[in-house]
């Protein structure tokens, strides 16, 4: 585990702006940005390996579990560090993501996960998970029937379903149109995601992490801050439209079990706070996790063997094996020993749903695996060190600011064998230390460790199960070595196109 940690006062103006956009990745992962960019054609395509870069600062090699331990424990560096952009962007930190560690923050925190993304919560959103996979593999079916030669493309169905999803949770409703009063016209469905989303994620195009490192000062670029002050005004307009609609509705008696609502009730929050909020969680929902996803499917469509004979494979719910609902950082701890057998069933006739998710561990190691060789977030966003800290022997001063280079942590050859290769295995079978089980770090860690873990597993294993329950899953010839990533997220360059053959079960 290496932790970048620069001090001084050449170290901090420059990491802070590291921080922005790191933060970024994770405010609604700006992730996608780039990728719907290159397809809008708004920028060339960039091949680029994937490293985050050396950099100067003080560099600290630690053991692993040691500084886990550290940032999970310590409130001292609990503290985010934001700049320009993003403090625009983010109205001055009024989100869960961005807030400093403090009473706000722990409010907030407290409300996201007590109304929609604790484990209580999720389970009043079932039946939209339910929904959004059952429309998907409908939508598969439809384009396989339509023409089963033409490569359909994963992302586009997925990112629909899932942003159908982050409305119903966060607004109460999935909303087709909405008055806008500033547009002074109704706004089609489309028009509220590129507002929301797909704008928000653009003012990050042309930022590449990669040159903060370099610790190259913030160039203030008057085009740029034009994009992003329009953006931002275009956002709120949108939020504050969707609110209103949605308070008509409340008006109207008509009250919904999602996150406006229950923030509505604690009556709380000024109107921009409210606006914020509801946005974090809508443009969080609609992002990291189709990065995960994607990347699984390609990796199991690479490997057809590993497709729904292993991933199916469960243990019975009686072996001694099973830790029922151990839920730890966004995995299922399925205790060693069990190694697969030489034939497993695909599930008998058993459709996978997510009560079954902690008997399977074979999934359990692919969606695990792929966080580690495609972590959506390979930095984990800067943590601010408010109060002088011990670290690692190091004095590190008050004001310095802490990256946990997580990419560069899981492809060390010195904790994983042949790290650049995606191997299941290496999570299931008996050699496994619990504490392994959150090596990757995938989610962060301790006080500001990720809120929607728990709803990215639901979604991205259940998912990932009936998919491969119902199709075998091909890549299209040369898509093998596709494994760029877009600048400076793992989003992948390459959209995945697939060809599905039904597996005959419906
Ligand atoms: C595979 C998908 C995801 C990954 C890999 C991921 C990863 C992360 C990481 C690394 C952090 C920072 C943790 C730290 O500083 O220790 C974080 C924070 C956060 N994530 Fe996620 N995330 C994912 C999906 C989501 C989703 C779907 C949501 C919401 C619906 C979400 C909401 C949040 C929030 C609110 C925070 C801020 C927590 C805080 O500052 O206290 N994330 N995430
Ligand atoms: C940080 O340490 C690692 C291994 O200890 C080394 O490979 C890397 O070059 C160092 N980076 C800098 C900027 O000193
Ligand atoms: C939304 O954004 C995409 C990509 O930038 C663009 O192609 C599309 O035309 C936009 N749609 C609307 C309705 O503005
Ligand atoms: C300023 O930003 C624009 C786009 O927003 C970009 O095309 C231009 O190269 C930037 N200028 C500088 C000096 O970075």
């Amino acid at each position: 585990m290496e932790a970048f940690v620069s001090g001084g006062a050449g170290g901090v103006g420059a990491a802070a702006v590291v921080g922005v956009f790191v933060a970024a990745a994770v405010v609604g992962g700006f992730v996608a940005a780039v990728a719907l960019a290159e397809r809008a054609g708004v920028i060339a395509p960039r091949k680029r390996p994937n490293a985050p870069p050396g950099q100067p600062g003080l560099n600290i090699s630690l053991s692993s579990l040691k500084l886990k331990a550290m940032v999970a424990k310590f409130s001292s560096i609990s503290t985010r560090k934001l700049s320009k952009a993003l403090t625009v962007l983010t109205r001055d930190k009024s989100m869960v993501a961005t807030s400093d560690y403090g009473d706000f923050h722990k409010m907030v925190k407290r409300y996201v996960m007590s109304s929609t993304l604790g484990t209580s919560a999720q389970k009043k959103f079932r039946d939209t998970r339910d929904m959004m996979i059952n429309n998907m593999l409908s939508t598969f079916h439809k384009l396989v029937k339509d023409d089963p030669h033409v490569p359909l493309i994963f992302r586009d169905v997925f990112k629909d379903e899932l942003f159908r999803l982050s409305m119903i949770q966060s607004l109460g409703e999935d909303v087709s149109s909405v008055y806008v009063d500033e547009f002074g016209r109704d706004i089609s469905k489309e028009e509220i995601y590129n507002a929301t989303v797909t704008d928000m994620m653009m003012c990050a195009i042309e930022v590449d992490w990669r040159d903060f490192f370099s610790y190259l000062s913030w160039v203030p670029n008057k085009s740029f801050e034009t994009r992003v002050f329009t953006a931002e005004a275009r956002r709120t307009a949108v939020m504050r439209a969707l609110i209103k609609q949605q308070k008509e509705r409340i008006v109207r008696g008509e009250a919904k079990i999602c996150y406006l609502d229950f923030l509505l009730a604690e009556n709380t929050l000024t109107d921009e706070q409210l606006t914020m909020l509801v946005w974090e969680e809508l443009i969080e929902a609609a992002d990291t996790t189709l990065v995960a996803t994607e990347w699984a499917m390609y990796e199991l469509a690479k490997n057809p063997d590993k497709q729904a004979r292993n991933i199916c494979y469960s243990v019975p719910a009686h072996s001694w094996h099973y830790q029922p609902k151990r839920f730890l950082l966004g995995v299922f701890l399925v205790m060693p020993g069990t190694a697969l057998p030489r034939n497993p069933e695909v599930c008998g006739d058993e459709t996978v749903t997510e009560e079954h998710l902690p008997r399977l561990p074979y999934l359990n190691a692919v969606f695990h695996e792929t966080l580690r060789r495609h972590s959506p977030v390979p930095l984990i966003p800067p943590r601010f060190v408010h109060e002088d800290t011990k670290l690692a022997g190091y004095d590190v001063p008050a004001g310095t600011e802490m990256v946990i280079n997580l990419y560069g942590c899981n492809m060390n050859k010195k904790e994983w064998e042949s790290p650049e290769e995606w191997v299941p295995e290496r999570f299931t079978g008996g050699r496994l230390e619990v504490a392994d089980m959150y090596k990757t770090m995938a989610f962060g860690a301790g006080r500001r460790a990720c809120a929607g873990s728990l709803q990215v597993m639901h979604i991205a294993c259940t998912a990932i199960a009936r998919f491969v329950q119902e199709f075998g899953w091909r890549l299209t010839e040369g898509d093998e070595e596709k494994v760029d990533t877009v600048q400076f997220t793992a989003y992948k360059l390459h959209p995945l196109h697939v060809h599905l053959t039904p597996r005959g079960r419906m």
